[in-house]
């Protein structure tokens, strides 16, 4: 089925609560639905589709939108868990992109497959996990996907990548950067192990007792330290972190730590041959002063400080300025320039 609905408020679908409006806001249940929308078939409201703007969203968790959108805001309602196969240890899923990400890796625990419990509570839809490569606590979203269903947005055909093809790295894919609105993602398939094997290395899970652990006791403590450190979206609005990690050379690194010894550093590549460093964006910002701070209606999370909240009624323009101070703040300090993590929407 497709939904088209004009004049729409995306309140209820960017987690920072923004009032902004679509033009129209397309849903639809099938590859086949969107195929026919894409072709402008039977909807006279499409007549003039080609010359409107056009957006696939996911939860609307890692999204700015600076203004009213006068296009097409596409949103995925495909839904369902296929298992594909079981063996040699593991099982392949096929997923659909509006499954709520959270709900399925409770559901991947409770029917026995594992991997996913590192990444429990983020806020994402199934098809956004792959679009942003989510990660947390030491898990990323690419080591499971095996490939990637859509539906090519010029031509209303399906296309299957794989994982190579996805060019998958730290919060990154082709589909959020070089392939930004060519395919609408429908389903995502996973490869999930059936055996249970801990991943508790990042710092806040390694002092869970290895004795007896379970999936289910790495997903309670991942969300016991999350509720601890990000505001809950429905609470206080925010997208998650607001800047990536920024990823710095070595010789840069090096000047940096004669004046901060302290400054918490990790290698690039998540191994230690990497020559670039990782610097915490949390720490730079909070040494810049903006730990808590606020401009307007838009304020900075006093207990992780990569995290902009929408105080209560936040203009775009308030989330804009707000970010652009820190940026410049963190520049001058550091010699860094701060990159979004979430999608501006201009
Ligand atoms: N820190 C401060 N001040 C603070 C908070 C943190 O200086 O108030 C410093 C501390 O040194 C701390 C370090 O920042 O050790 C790292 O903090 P944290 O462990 O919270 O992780 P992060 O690097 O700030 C990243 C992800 C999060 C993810 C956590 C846990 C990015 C951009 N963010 O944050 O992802 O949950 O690690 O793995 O990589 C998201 O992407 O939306 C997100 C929340």
């Amino acid at each position: 089925m497709l939904t088209i609905k004009t004049n729409y408020s995306l309140k209820a679908h960017n987690s920072f609560g923004l009032d902004v409006k679509a033009r129209y806001f397309v849903e639809y249940e099938t590859a086949e639905d969107l195929a026919e929308f894409l072709s402008s078939s039977g909807t006279l409201e499409l007549s003039n589709f080609g010359t409107l703007e056009l957006f696939h969203i996911g939860s609307g968790s890692d999204l700015l939108f600076t203004k009213d959108f006068d296009g097409y805001i596409l949103h995925s309602a495909v839904k369902g868990i296929e298992k594909l196969d079981e063996r040699e240890g593991r099982v392949l899923l096929r997923v659909g992109a509006a499954e709520n990400w959270d709900e399925f890796v409770a559901w991947t625990i409770a029917h026995g497959y594992y991997g996913l419990e590192n990444l429990s509570l983020i806020p994402s839809e199934v098809g956004a996990a792959a679009v942003q490569n989510i990660g947390a606590y030491g898990a990323e979203a690419k080591d499971f996907i095996v490939s990637v269903d859509c539906v090519d947005m010029h031509t209303g055909q399906p296309v299957r990548h794989t994982n190579g093809e996805c060019g998958f790295s730290y919060r990154r894919s082709n589909y959020k950067e070089q392939w930004c609105g060519q395919f609408a993602i429908t389903h995502v398939i996973f490869s999930l192990p059936t055996e249970f094997e801990p991943n508790i290395r990042y710092k806040g899970l390694s002092d869970l007792p290895t004795d007896g652990l379970t999936a289910q006791d790495v997903r309670n403590k991942v969300i016991e330290l999350r509720r601890s450190k990000l505001p809950e979206p429905s609470q206080l609005g925010n997208a998650g972190s607001f800047f990536l990690n920024p990823i710095i050379t070595a010789e840069h690194f090096d000047s940096l730590l004669q004046q901060y010894p302290d400054i918490p550093h990790y290698p690039a590549a998540g191994n230690t041959l990497s020559s670039m460093v990782k610097v915490s964006a949390a720490w730079l910002i909070e040494k810049a002063g903006w730990k808590g701070r606020s401009l307007g209606r838009a304020g900075v999370y006093h207990n992780q400080p990569l995290v902009l909240v929408n105080l209560g009624g936040a203009t775009p323009d308030e989330i804009v300025a707000l970010a652009a101070a820190i940026v410049k703040d963190v520049e001058q300090m550091f010699g860094i320039a701060l990159k979004p993590e979430v999608i501006y929407l201009e």
